[in-house]
Order: C-alpha cells, then sequence, then structure tokens
C-alpha cells in the first residue's frame, strides 16, 4: 500500500503522507493543505472522520467492539484490577508495582484536604443547584487556592498537579452531594482505599457508623473503571482543547465536566433513569416510546442508545448489563425499571429502524440502574462518570502538553453576507 494520498482540485494533484498507527489505522496527514493550496479546507462537522492528535492512550474499534486502555483490555481490566491501578496506568502508561501503587496512593491521600474557604463556596449554591454545575464550577475554585500553574516540563511539578486533583476531586464530589443532602461536609478516612474512602465520603452519616459494602464497593469501582476513558469523545477534545491554550489542569478539566453534562454525553446516565421512570410512569409502554424514538417529527430518542463510534456493540455495556444483574440480586434490590430497560433493549435489537442505524445500548443503558441500587441519587450519576473519567481526562491533558500540540483552532467555511456597506440609523 502507498504512503501517500492523493487529492485533486481543479485538476491539480497533492500529495499528503498517510500516517499509520500501531493499530494499522490510517490517516490523512493534511497538515499542509491550506498552504500548498492556497487556502483550501477540510470540513467535518462533528468531526466524524477527522483525527485531532496522535495519542498512544485508549485504543478502541468500533465496529469489533474492542476497548483497550495502553494495550490492556477493558474486560481483563474490569475483572482483575482496581481502579487507582487503572487511573495509574492511563496516566503514566504502565500498570503499577505494588510499590510503585503504595506511594501514589500515599501521595494522593497527602492531597486529600481542601481549603476550608471552598464550603463558603459550596454554601452560596442553592440546594436545588444540579450538582454538575457545581462541581464544575468547584473544580474551577481549587485554582484560586492553588494558583501556581503547572511547570509542564517538571517531572515533579506535573506529578504533583496530578496527585493534587486526585486528592481533592473525590472530596468535591462527595461534598455536592452532601449539600444537596443538607449532610455536614466531612473528610475521609486516609486509612481507606481511593474508592472506598468515596463511598465513605458520601455515605457516612454523623450519627452512625460506616461500614463498607463489599457489594456496593465492587460495583463502583468496575463502573469508575469503565468509564475512566474513551480516546477523544467530547469531553476528553474539550479537555485537550482547553488545555492547549495553556490553561491550567483544573480549569482544562472544569471544561471536560460541563461538556460531559449534555445528555447526549455522559448526561446520558441520568436522561436514561428519567426515561425508564417516565415509561413506568406511562404505563410501562415500551413500545410507544420506541414509535416516538423512530418519528422523526419527535425528538425523543431512546437515551442510552447509540453511539458514535460503536456500530456493533459497546464492550463496557456488556459488562454493565451483567453487573447490573448481580448488584441488584446481591443487593436484593428488586427495580422495574430494569424489568423496562431490558423490555426496551430486547425490542431495540429486533427493530428494522434500530437495526439499520447500528444503534445498540452503550455503556450508560444500565450503568443508572446500578447507580441507583448503590443509593446514589440520580442528579449525581453524571458526577460519579466525572469521577471515573478523572484519570483519562488528565491523562489526555498530560499526553498533549508533553506532546508540545499547538493551539486548538478549527477553521470554518463562512455562509454569511459578503461585504456590504454600513447602513446608517436613518436607512434601515
Ligand atoms: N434513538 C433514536 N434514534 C437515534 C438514536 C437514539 N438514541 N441515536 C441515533 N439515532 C438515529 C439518528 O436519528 C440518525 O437517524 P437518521 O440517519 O435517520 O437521521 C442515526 O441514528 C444516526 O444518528 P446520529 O445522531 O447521526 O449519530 P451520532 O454519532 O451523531 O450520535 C449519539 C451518537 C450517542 C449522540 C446518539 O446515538 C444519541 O443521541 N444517543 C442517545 C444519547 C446517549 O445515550 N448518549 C450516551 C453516549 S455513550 C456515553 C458517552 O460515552 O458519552
Amino acid at each position: 500500500m502507498s504512503d501517500k494520498a492523493t487529492l485533486e482540485i481543479n485538476g491539480t494533484s497533492y500529495e499528503f503522507p498517510l500516517v499509520k498507527g500501531t493499530e494499522n489505522e490510517i490517516g490523512i496527514d493534511i497538515k499542509t493543505l491550506r498552504s500548498v493550496t492556497g487556502g483550501v479546507i477540510t470540513i467535518d462537522p462533528g468531526y466524524k472522520n477527522t483525527g485531532s492528535c496522535e495519542s498512544a492512550i485508549t485504543f478502541l474499534d468500533g465496529e469489533k467492539g474492542i476497548l483497550r486502555y495502553r494495550g490492556y483490555s477493558i474486560e481483563d481490566l474490569a475483572e482483575k484490577a482496581d481502579f487507582l491501578e487503572v487511573a495509574y496506568l492511563l496516566i503514566f502508561g504502565e500498570l503499577p508495582n505494588a510499590e510503585t501503587l503504595e506511594k501514589f496512593h500515599a501521595d494522593i491521600k497527602k492531597e486529600s484536604l481542601v481549603d476550608e474557604e471552598m464550603k463558603k463556596i459550596i454554601d452560596a449554591f442553592p440546594k436545588s443547584a444540579h450538582p454538575m454545575g457545581v462541581i464544575a464550577s468547584l473544580t474551577s475554585a481549587l485554582t484560586a487556592f492553588n494558583p501556581t500553574s503547572v511547570n509542564v516540563d517538571s517531572e515533579e511539578a506535573m506529578y504533583n498537579a496530578i496527585v493534587r486533583i486526585l486528592g481533592k476531586f473525590p472530596v468535591l464530589v462527595a461534598w455536592t452531594m452532601r449539600k444537596r443532602q443538607g449532610l455536614p461536609l466531612e473528610y475521609g478516612d486516609t486509612s481507606l482505599g481511593y474508592v472506598e474512602n468515596v463511598l465513605k465520603m458520601m455515605f457516612r452519616k454523623p450519627n452512625e457508623e460506616y461500614v463498607t459494602n463489599k457489594v456496593v464497593l465492587d460495583a463502583l469501582d468496575k463502573l469508575l473503571i469503565l468509564h475512566a476513558d474513551h480516546e477523544q469523545n467530547c469531553s476528553t477534545s474539550t479537555v485537550r482543547i482547553t488545555g492547549s491554550s495553556h490553561a491550567g489542569l483544573f480549569v482544562s478539566l472544569a471544561a471536560g465536566i460541563s461538556a460531559l453534562w449534555g445528555p447526549l454525553h455522559g448526561g446520558a446516565n441520568q436522561a436514561v433513569i428519567e426515561m425508564l421512570e417516565a415509561i413506568k410512569e406511562d404505563g410501562g409502554d415500551t413500545k410507544k416510546y420506541m414509535a416516538k424514538a423512530k418519528d422523526k417529527s419527535d425528538p425523543f430518542r431512546l437515551m442510552g442508545f447509540g453511539h458514535r463510534v460503536y456500530k456493533n456493540f459497546d464492550p463496557r455495556a456488556k459488562i454493565i448489563k451483567k453487573s447490573a444483574d448481580e448488584v441488584l440480586s446481591n443487593l436484593g434490590v428488586e427495580d422495574p425499571v430494569l424489568d423496562i430497560a431490558k423490555g426496551l433493549e430486547k425490542e431495540a435489537l429486533e427493530d428494522q429502524y434500530f437495526v439499520d442505524r447500528k444503534l445498540y445500548p452503550n455503556v450508560d443503558f444500565y450503568s443508572g440502574i446500578i447507580y441507583r441500587a448503590l443509593g446514589i441519587p440520580t442528579e449525581m450519576f453524571t458526577v460519579m462518570f466525572s469521577l471515573g473519567r478523572l484519570p483519562g481526562w488528565i491523562a489526555q491533558w498530560k499526553e498533549m502538553r508533553l506532546g508540545k500540540e499547538p493551539i486548538g483552532r478549527p477553521r470554518q467555511i463562512y455562509t454569511g453576507e459578503t461585504y456590504r456597506p454600513f447602513k446608517t440609523m436613518d436607512k434601515r
């Protein structure tokens, strides 16, 4: 196969090099397109065919349903690793040995206090504020308490910034939920594992001893691993592009959190449960909602279905569906929306509209059901997703900064008015 692509524009041929990845993915390097053609650009709204970077972090094959972090399959990682190991793997490229992992955790724990002044900021939010808005604001506000920008050329400074955010973010997640529930804002317990501590910070009642439930802990750990990275998705691209202006790590993450909030992305986990609840309230008629989803004059979409890259199945959804059954039965929870979800999935998988468009359940179709069984309130689901995605965002930001990537600045094809002389007020 040739290592060049030829493009002909108005009778003139131009050659561009091909870029080949380790999994044989091929891209056309059009960096010089505009300069050699005198102004021609490519246009690709939604970046359906555009690679924004070369990356060594996550590989996915949407046709084959493959997802790997740093070469390790998501199935192996979900079964054999814990979230902190996966976080280290994503950020630093290799699985940590016992000693490295212990040091990593110890360094995170040292950073797990948040300035008490942050509580004033939380207090200023109404209880009704959506937790995603609160967590994005708090992540941004952390910058005020940690004002020195990261010297990306110093490995030590980079490492310190990484453990700082990994230490403080779970505290903010817990406080965001506790504020909404009127519970005191407390710290965790550094004798516990990373995820166990998150659970304790979220659920400890001031008048009761907290006891870890192993089923809940394992389920949350797995969910966080499944969400930990997903290459150049909407929020990750947002983190990279924000950071490409050399904005700091914390505000780049805050931008990513905002992008994650939307129902077409991370907000789908909340939207799925709200949809399943609405179907239940409406008598459980899944056929009616299938018809709505297929009706082009109706904006309703089957939330938790479809994916930009997975056109066969979402490997995370397979793991999560199995886990939903296990968690619910282990916890003895009977959730009628699980039956609605299963019914909807069965119908959609047999429906020509969904088959033709390759629409399959995605990771968030079942994640909300598990979160609910773990006692996490619906509005917190996307915040939990952000906790899981945090290492991925950090890894991608680090790769972008160390790779000295240029500022992200797409072009456009202008379709507005051409030049017109200014009209004075009396002539308008
Ligand atoms: N229900 C009904 N129709 C759908 C759905 C859906 N959930 N998703 C896509 N379609 C149709 C869409 O109307 C279009 O039909 P047509 O070709 O006739 O115009 C076709 O399928 C292709 O859809 P698209 O919107 O062009 O595909 P996309 O790649 O731009 O969008 C998506 C991907 C995930 C935004 C979309 O499938 C969707 O809105 N799904 C529901 C929201 C959701 O579950 N999001 C979570 C994604 S996974 C978590 C994460 O990683 O963020």
